[in-house]
């Protein structure tokens, strides 16, 4: 689980080899802003430094003082609906992506019909990368990275897989473009995409602006991390915590890289630098992901697994160094950014340009949006209008809240719920038919279901779920290939061209 890498500190020092000497000759001839998209795998609200002082992300924290901490940004409960909604600008339930994940022998993907962010920024110029996880699906050219707008790609396509083999199953998930990479077996994952993402912006064509998108496998399962960063976090006695800890901090380190590398090469003061999670941290605490004090985990409708940590930092960012607290969604990115830029936004699109509430704190045009609706058994559904957040059926398993460990090595006793005082168990899956009402402003913990005190209020947000629900595309439900996906047809390597 621990293993010594290439330290970040002498990538670091091999990007100031590369240093361009006078950065002001290099400076980007393009007006447009470069775009640098940064996701965190499954980082969880506790687990960012601004949250939490016992997490070392000095680089976050201030790039995130520089520009703007979004404190209501909400994402999508797991890593696949997330990811499509980035990409997409549309709610998953409208993608058919709104249940569960690809799993690696699905036949499937996000539907072909939709035009993807890089696609639209290559129309308004932009030179598009990406480095890191995809996991929209591969089974054929059309839905990877490459077929949907990226000039390059370098990363891998499903959900999870070794941070130093890059083997998921006991097969290789790491290529260039459609080149399998063998070369990196043994190199912490971290390491690799910022090495790769450094030497992408090296090449970079100055004549236009870019646009990259850089998903970490930070800090998702199976959790492993370089001993240099487990050996900052002594004084956490739990190990799962310890160690993700040490990878939160890897790969705040790994940004920095790439800040420095931006910086070098003239792009820093022409860049747009925004930074999310994809979901909450993961319930189980052999991960050693924490939400708290927020209800729930990744994998639930509650805060815990839809509240995502974001900012955003860059000169285009009129007002910063506060805490912005107007509601956006994942699905926003995609108009405000193409906007931004010149393009124009499908005016179907559930994504909203949100600019001037990031550049400027304007009240967010955003009055609602979709946690999800998912029609699948356990089907489970919750909206947000205004403060309140409507939850119907199935929430999501776990429930309850989770403090993070003490240092004294023990998780500390689960909370009592209110509502389900006879309950101890984080794990215990809520009622698959029930009905909660919370004012999140008031209440952003969930610890007070107004339900039964405000009858008029469930059923207007009821109804309104009811109109949404119109426009929901089934969920994509293909069965596995398994045969068909076998990596050993494809030389060792998971790779398109079964469907
Ligand atoms: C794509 O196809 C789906 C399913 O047929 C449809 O609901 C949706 O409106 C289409 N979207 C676009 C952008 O064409
Ligand atoms: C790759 O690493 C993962 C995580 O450590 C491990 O579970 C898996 O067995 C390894 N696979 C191979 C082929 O070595
Ligand atoms: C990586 O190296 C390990 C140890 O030599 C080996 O067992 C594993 O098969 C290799 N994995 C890949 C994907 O090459
Ligand atoms: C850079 O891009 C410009 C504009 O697209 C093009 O004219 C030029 O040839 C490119 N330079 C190189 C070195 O590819
Ligand atoms: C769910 O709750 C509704 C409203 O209380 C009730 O009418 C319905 O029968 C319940 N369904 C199940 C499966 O328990
Ligand atoms: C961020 O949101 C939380 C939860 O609603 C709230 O308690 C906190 O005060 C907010 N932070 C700031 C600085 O507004």
């Amino acid at each position: 689980m621990i293993a010594s890498s290439v330290s970040i500190a002498s990538l670091l020092v091999a990007t100031a080899c590369f240093a361009v000497g006078d950065s002001t000759a290099y400076q980007s001839k393009t007006t447009k802003p470069n775009i640098m998209f940064v996701v965190a795998d499954d980082l969880g609200w506790n687990d960012i430094g601004y949250n939490n002082h016992d997490i070392f992300t000095p680089t976050l924290d201030s790039l995130a003082r520089e520009g703007v901490i979004l404190n209501q940004s909400y994402v999508q409960p797991v890593c696949t609906p997330t990811r499509a909604s980035f990409m997409s600008g549309y709610f998953p339930y409208r993608l058919g992506l709104q249940h569960k994940v690809l799993d690696r022998s699905e036949p499937a993907g996000l539907p072909l019909n939709f035009t993807l962010l890089p696609q639209k920024l290559k129309e308004q110029g932009y030179t598009t990368y990406m480095v890191g996880k995809w996991h929209l699906g591969f089974c054929k050219y059309n839905y990877t990275p490459d077929g949907r707008g990226f000039d390059h790609f370098y990363g891998y396509y499903n959900a999870a897989e070794g941070y130093y083999n890059h083997s998921v199953g006991g097969y290789l998930d790491l290529r260039e473009d459609l080149n399998p990479d063998w070369n990196e077996n043994g190199t912490y994952s971290t390491d690799i995409f910022v090495h790769k993402a450094i030497q992408y912006l090296i090449g970079h064509n100055q004549s236009n602006p870019f646009y990259m998108y850089l998903p970490f496998q930070s800090v998702h399962a199976p959790i492993a991390v370089p001993k240099k960063y487990y050996d900052m976090y002594s004084f956490i006695h739990d190990q799962s915590r310890r160690i993700k800890s040490g990878m939160i901090t890897a790969m705040d380190d790994a940004v920095k890289a790439v800040v420095v590398a931006l910086q070098k090469l003239g792009f820093w003061d022409n860049t747009l630098f925004i930074f999310t999670t994809d979901n909450g941290g993961p319930a189980n605490p052999d991960n050693g992901g924490n939400n708290w004090p927020l209800r729930g985990a990744k994998t639930t409708l509650w805060e815990g697994g839809t509240r995502g940590v974001a900012f955003v930092r860059g000169n285009l960012v009129e007002k910063t160094g506060y805490v912005n607290n107007e509601m956006i969604h994942a699905v926003d990115w995609f108009p405000s950014l193409l906007e931004l830029v010149g393009g124009k936004r499908d005016p179907d699109m559930d994504g909203m340009n949100v600019w001037n509430t990031l550049t400027r704190g304007d009240p967010s045009p955003r009055k609602e949006f979709v946690y999800n609706i998912d029609e699948v058994d356990p089907a489970g559904e919750a909206l947000r209008m205004g403060d309140y957040k409507l939850i119907l059926g199935h929430a999501g398993k776990p429930d309850g809240w989770v403090p993070p460990p003490s240092v004294d090595g023990l998780w500390h006793e689960i909370v009592l719920m209110k509502d389900h005082e006879e309950e101890t168990d984080y794990c215990y899956a809520p009622p698959a038919n029930a009905t909660y009402l919370f004012n999140i402003k008031d209440d952003p913990t969930e610890h007070f279901n107004l339900a039964d005190k405000m009858p008029e209020k469930v059923k207007e947000m009821t109804v309104r779920l009811q109109e949404l629900k119109k426009k929901l595309v089934p969920a994509i439900q293909v069965p596995a290939e398994p045969e068909k996906a076998d990596p050993r047809k494809f030389g060792g390597v998971w790779s398109p061209g079964w469907c």
